[in-house]
């Protein structure tokens, strides 16, 4: 039988015996990413700690999930508003939100970190986790482009540790990579894979490898189609279009970038670059650097390749 997200929240909404693998999630960083993961865990029957550094950060955070989870319950139910209605007051019920990073882990059956991309920040933060969290609680990182073995290094538990990779907007995205490092063991890495599916998404396996599958695809391939637009080979709105129709993607490499964030993009680009300088493919472009340096970052400031209404 198809192990379709709708099954998953049909069968744990109304029901207590919930026989989930991992059951206690904490969700650390309530941005885009980690708001839409503890999101998808909540509606999924898990309990969800989602921790951030302030309170008003993480009232945001729960508007956000609050307007998703409209759309995500309208999608599954129509027009049923008292199923539509218990569907979110059920999932908001199993959602609370906390600054006490320590405390937000004492019982955790894993932690996903989705915080900033900065190796020291991390470092700092997981030091604090394994410290806090009892010895069984698995460690998680959505990084999209550094290094889990690194990001792991610091913790005593490099058994327990794998990389849960997301996607934008991770409510609607069916895809979750998951990210075996050499030291991550069997049963870490079946959990993981076990959670994924009880997420309601379909899993694939990667290697600690720069953007594992996805990224490492995706990013060179908004490059290369900057680097099309700055010789002038063709605009952006014709290069979307030619992406779109010609090869049956949902939003053209510029649209994409302006989602994904032109910071983000040129930040994950800049950090292989540093590591891998001979790839030409990991090569940051001059236009994008200089639409980052204008404050042009996409959708979340206004304008990047586009204006879009913030
Ligand atoms: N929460 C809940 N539901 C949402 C949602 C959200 N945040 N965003 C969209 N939806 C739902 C809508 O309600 C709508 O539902 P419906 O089918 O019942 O009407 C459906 O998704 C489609 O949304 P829209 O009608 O608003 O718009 P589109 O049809 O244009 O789809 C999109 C929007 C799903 C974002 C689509 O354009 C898409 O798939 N784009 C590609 C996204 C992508 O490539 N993501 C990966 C980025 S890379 C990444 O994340 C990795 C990281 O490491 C950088």
């Amino acid at each position: 039988m198809a192990f379709s997200a709708l099954n998953i929240v049909r069968s744990f909404s109304s029901s207590s015996v919930m026989n989930l693998a991992l059951k206690n999630v904490t969700v650390i960083g309530s941005g885009l990413m980690g708001s839409g993961i503890a999101q998808v865990a909540a509606q999924t029957g898990h309990n969800v700690t989602l921790v951030d550094v302030s309170d008003p950060i993480l009232k945001k955070a729960s508007s956000r999930i609050e307007k998703s989870l409209e759309r995500v319950a309208k999608k599954k139910f129509h027009d049923n508003e008292p199923e539509s209605e218990k569907f979110m007051k059920e999932t908001l019920q199993r959602l609370k939100t906390t600054t006490n990073t320590a405390d937000s882990v004492k019982e955790a059956d894993i932690v996903i970190e989705a915080i900033v991309e900065n190796m020291k920040v991390k470092h700092d933060l997981f030091k604090t986790l394994d410290k806090a969290a009892p010895k069984s609680t698995l460690f998680a990182s959505n990084t999209s482009s550094l290094s889990i073995t690194e990001i792991a290094s610091v913790t005593d538990r490099k058994d327990r540790f794998g990389g849960l990779h997301f996607f934008n907007p991770v409510p609607v995205m069916k895809l979750l990579e998951v990210i075996r490092t050499q030291e991550t063991s069997d049963d870490t890495y079946n959990k993981m894979m076990t959670f994924g599916k009880e997420l309601g998404k379909t899993t694939i396996t990667c290697k600690d490898t720069p953007g594992f599958v996805v990224n490492r695809l995706l990013v060179p391939y908004m490059g290369e189609a900057v680097r099309l637009l700055e010789r002038g080979d063709a605009t952006a709105r014709d290069i979307d279009t030619a992406m779109k129709l010609g090869a049956g993607y949902p939003m053209g490499p510029f649209e994409l970038l302006d989602y994904v964030g032109l910071d983000t993009t040129l930040f994950i680009l800049e950090g292989w670059h540093e590591k891998y300088p001979d790839n030409p493919l990991f090569q940051p472009s001059d236009m994008l650097k200089k639409l980052v340096s204008e404050g042009k970052l996409g959708m979340k400031t206004g304008e990047g390749f586009y204006k879009h209404q913030k």
